[in-house]
């Protein structure tokens, strides 16, 4: 019996070859073709990785020697896209976020309700090696309760970033700005640590490429956790760098700081370190990425292969998203709102 995966990629961008990389690492899987509507991304991404080149991605639709699909278009085609294939059978492993707002979000979890496949959301960061950690002292309790946490992150993204894309910087294909785009990735850690949110207090500016994008290049939150851990966070893609994501969690009985892809314990008067960025798995991506790209793919197939339920399905994909609207509903309000509010 062949126990071979077929997979297929659908959007040949920057952040395809991550999972072309991650789909040939593994024996028993098969990239079979990328699909892109530009011919030339295509026909370069099926020479780079030895597959077959489509610009339709409905003809994966008949396709029974294809089992996974990967969505790396952009926001605003990952629900539709999902849609389609998880009906036609197929499993769907969609970029974040997973749809550019939560209605179009609660379409793809309608269908991943009743379809054969299984629908995974691409939160890498949660299989860094500090994430792993933090998220297992939490639960043990070794440091006693969590009380608060703070998510930092400060990247640069330029007036040219946004006007060579046609779709970044757009409410309607990107859904958002730096929020449901950067910054994804350490809301979802923050949920992910703190367990259900009873309400969030956000803020969204434009401070530097108001002429540039519709979109928020700026945004803070204050966001209540149901456990009473109370989180902060900041993001901006208006510095002149990107620096790594900070992270504080205090608890009763120390505090975790991650710095520099570093995680410290700061306990009892001493700061040691737990966990360095060598131990995290260098997969290729850019740091500020995070290194969980194939971390996370492998073990969606193995999830696959096995029949067992991915973790990271679109029930856990949309907290994030639900999250970020509470930010940009509250950002108007005085009041904070629990997230399920929001639309
Ligand atoms: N997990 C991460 O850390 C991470 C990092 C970067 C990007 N991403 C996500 O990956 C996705 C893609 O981002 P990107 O930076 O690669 O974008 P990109 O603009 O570089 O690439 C998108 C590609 O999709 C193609 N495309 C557009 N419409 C299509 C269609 N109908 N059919 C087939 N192909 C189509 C475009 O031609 C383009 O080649 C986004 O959801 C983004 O948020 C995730």
């Amino acid at each position: 019996m062949n126990n071979t995966l077929g997979a297929a990629i659908i959007g040949c961008g920057s952040i395809s070859p991550l999972h072309a990389r991650a789909i040939a690492e593994m024996e028993d899987a098969r990239l079979l073709a990328v699909v892109d509507i530009d011919p030339v991304q295509a026909a370069q991404a099926a020479q780079d990785y030895g597959c077959e080149w489509l610009t339709d991605y409905r003809e994966l639709l008949k396709r029974p020697d294809i089992d996974i699909i990967h969505l790396c278009t952009p926001h605003y085609l990952h629900s539709q896209m999902a849609v389609e294939l998880l009906n036609a059978g197929k499993h769907v492993l969609t970029e974040k976020p997973m749809a550019q707002d939560v209605a179009s979000a609660r379409f793809m979890l309608e269908a991943a309700g009743t379809a054969r496949g299984q629908l995974g959301v691409v939160f890498q960061n949660r299989y860094n090696d500090p994430s792993v950690q933090i998220k297992e002292m939490i639960d043990s309790g070794i440091l006693g309760d969590l009380l608060c946490m703070k998510g930092i992150v400060t990247w640069t993204r330029s007036a040219d970033y946004y006007s060579n894309s046609s779709w970044r910087g757009r409410w309607a294909t990107e859904g958002g700005g730096v929020l449901i785009n950067q910054t994804i990735h350490t809301l979802d850690l923050l949920q992910w640590f703190g367990g259900e949110v009873s309400s969030v207090q956000g803020s969204v500016t434009t401070d530097v490429l108001n002429n540039v994008i519709e979109v928020e290049d700026s945004a803070h939150a204050c966001i209540t956790f149901k456990n009473k851990v109370r989180g902060l966070f900041y993001g901006t893609n208006a510095y002149l760098v990107n620096s790594p994501v900070e992270l504080e969690l205090v608890f009763q009985q120390g505090t975790l700081l991650q710095r520099r892809d570093c995680l410290y314990l700061w306990k009892d008067g001493q700061e040691t370190l737990i966990c360095e960025p060598a131990a995290a798995g260098g997969t290729g991506g850019k740091s500020y990425w995070g290194t969980g790209h194939s971390r996370l793919i492998h073990d969606f197939y193995t999830h696959i292969r096995e029949g067992r339920r991915f973790w990271i399905d679109g029930a856990e994909g949309i907290k994030t998203l639900e999250l970020i609207a509470g930010i940009y509903y509250s950002s108007g309000r005085r009041n904070g709102v629990a997230p399920g509010q929001t639309i």
